[in-house]
């Protein structure tokens, strides 16, 4: 027996302010993102802004129903609108922000699980790291360079050949 010990690395910062343009502009988009939600349910609304190699960014936000689990997340909404419009355009970032009337934020909020796997699985088809910034203008911002630092141990495609 071992022990194989993963180092997984995030990038603090304590204010939006002290983010580069970029990174700034895109958390910017997710945080707008959250007013058009549709989260009557939760009333937790989460924006997703995905910024892609042609120079697009491609906004989302969660998706609730009366029928639970027929809801999706915002990082899905954004990132399968960009590959339905982009199809072959690598996910250079996303930025994730969460505005709730009904909970209290004091730090980022961290994506969902599948949403992860959905990430790994962009980055993987376009061999291009993905970076992750999350936050809101209200909260420190978590910035990640790669999913390895989400979803280590990642399920590929090369996990179903015979
Ligand atoms: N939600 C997201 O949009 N992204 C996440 O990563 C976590 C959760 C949404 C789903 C649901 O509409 C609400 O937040 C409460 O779970």
């Amino acid at each position: 027996m071992k022990i194989v010990k993963l180092h997984i690395q995030i990038e603090e910062y304590d204010h939006i302010s002290d983010l580069n343009a970029e990174d700034r502009l895109l958390l910017e988009k997710a945080w707008e993102a959250c007013d058009s939600a549709y989260a009557p349910y939760s009333k937790f609304n989460v924006g997703a802004a995905v910024s892609l190699a042609n120079g697009e960014i491609i906004s989302g936000n969660n998706q609730e129903n009366a029928a639970y689990p027929s809801g999706l997340c915002a990082e899905r909404v954004a990132m399968y609108y960009a590959s339905a419009k982009y199809p072959g355009v690598a996910m250079k970032a996303i930025a994730v922000a969460v505005k709730s009337e009904t909970v209290k934020l004091d730090d980022p909020a961290s994506p969902c699980g599948s949403c992860r796997q959905v990430m790994a699985e962009y980055e993987h088809l376009y061999n291009s790291k993905m970076r992750v910034i999350l936050g809101s203008p209200h909260t420190k911002i978590q910035i990640l360079n790669g999913i390895d630092n989400l979803l280590p141990l990642s399920f590929y495609a090369e996990g179903l050949k015979k």
